[in-house]
């Protein structure tokens, strides 16, 4: 794929898609404290202003479904991205039209523009071609930095390079190098650390890791249906029934090949799901009491996991182990997280989502050799499918 050097973009006017989908709702403090999605666009941008560039970045923001959503604008991500740059980023209140144009035509070498919220358009979730056009007309070029949404085949992803000579951005381009890490050539023993709410999530990658992997470690609530699977009783926590064969086929499976299979072997529970329930205790495995909850896995499972990472050359995480979003069950997460940050000689490569949030709240982004930026990109990725947003830029 066309990587940036490859673009012939001194002095011209860029468009740059990135993915400055942030969780707004919750206010600009949270976006300042959770803004790893803005950071990891700096590089590109930071290239393309040496090269007195004019940049012209357009994003989505949440799912306003085609129409103008005055809570889904996009001016104070700008703000945030403004503070991090160094400069001003005019945020503009339409991203496509004439006034958008003349907008556009005006800018200087080195200006910086964030057009409004693509996703106000039906053209953009329609891959609409008059939409891609018209987005494509503002420019001479166009760089794809948004790899979070390159599993979306909108107007801005895969519209636009029919219209404009395209290069990947610089995240993007680290994003599938790093991603790539693990599925081809891994420095060995390679384990994947799975977690979060379900299974299902996760089966495709499973199904194509599976046969790669030294190790697999299950924890968060997908440990729920393994430890089913393996015949524990797990209390009144939540079992995908149509997902226990698959969890038996991967056990199978993964003794058949030889990968070892990490389940914990103790777990935090609670008589009730919530962040705090009035009894909360650490059991062994098989000392569910009826009626509690799997939260977290336990100090012990933590400590076992942590050995038997270190000994990992390359390690791929995609969830956490507990509901880490309560604080009292964010232990097991954040020991592990610990444990893998401290791994001077691995390769720790760390999915989107609410993985990479965990990393970002532990202030542990800069320990692990990639955090990706992409929660349904980055997994549909892994389970080896061509993101048709990167299958639309062009070959070299
Ligand atoms: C994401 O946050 O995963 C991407 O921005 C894609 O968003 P979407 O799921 O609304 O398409």
């Amino acid at each position: 794929k066309r990587a940036l050097p490859q673009l012939d973009v001194n002095g011209k006017t860029v468009l740059v898609r990135v993915d400055f989908n942030v969780p707004i709702e919750q206010g600009a403090e949270f976006i300042a404290n959770y803004d790893h999605r803005l950071r990891a666009t700096l590089p590109t941008i930071e290239y393309l202003l040496e090269r007195q560039c004019k940049v012209v970045l357009c994003s989505h923001l949440g799912r306003p479904r085609g129409k103008v959503d005055e809570s889904l604008r996009l001016a104070p991500v700008g703000e945030r991205l403004a503070t991090l740059l160094g400069r001003p980023v005019t945020p503009l209140d339409e991203c496509v039209g004439p006034a958008v144009a003349r907008k556009v035509s005006v800018m200087s070498p080195g200006d910086v523009c964030l057009l409004e919220n693509l996703r106000f358009h039906q053209g953009e979730e329609g891959n609409d071609e008059g939409f891609s056009a018209q987005l494509a007309s503002l420019a001479d070029c166009f760089v794809m930095d948004a790899f979070a949404v390159a599993h979306r085949a909108h107007a801005s992803t895969v519209g636009v390079p029919r219209h404009l000579p395209t290069a990947m951005g610089l995240l993007t381009q680290r994003e599938v190098e790093s991603l790539s890490i693990a599925l081809e050539n891994p420095d060995r023993p390679l384990a994947a650390l799975m977690g979060g709410a379900k299974v299902s999530d996760k089966i495709l990658v499973l199904e194509n890791l599976l046969s790669r992997l030294d190790h697999l470690f299950i924890g968060g609530g997908m440990a729920v249906t393994f430890l089913a699977a393996a015949g524990k009783s797990v209390g009144a926590s939540a079992v995908e029934t149509d997902r226990l064969d698959f969890a038996r086929v991967v056990i199978d499976r993964t003794q058949a090949a030889g990968v070892t299979v990490h389940l914990p072997d103790d777990l935090v529970v609670a008589n009730r799901f919530d962040p705090n329930p009035s009894s909360v205790d650490t059991v062994l495995v098989d000392n569910v009491p009826d009626g509690w909850y799997i939260m977290d896995i336990g100090q012990g499972a933590a400590s076992a996991f942590a050995a038997a990472l270190a000994d990992c050359k390359t390690i791929l995480w995609n969830g956490p182990m507990g509901v880490f979003e309560m604080e009292q069950f964010s232990v097991g997460t954040r020991e592990v997280a610990n444990s893998i940050a401290e791994l001077a000689d691995a390769t720790t490569v760390v999915g989107g989502g609410s993985t990479a949030e965990a990393v970002e709240a532990l202030g542990l982004m800069g320990s692990m050799t990639h955090v990706s930026t992409g929660g349904g990109a980055s997994l549909e990725f892994l389970e080896g499918r061509i993101l048709p947003g990167i299958a639309a830029i062009p070959d070299v």
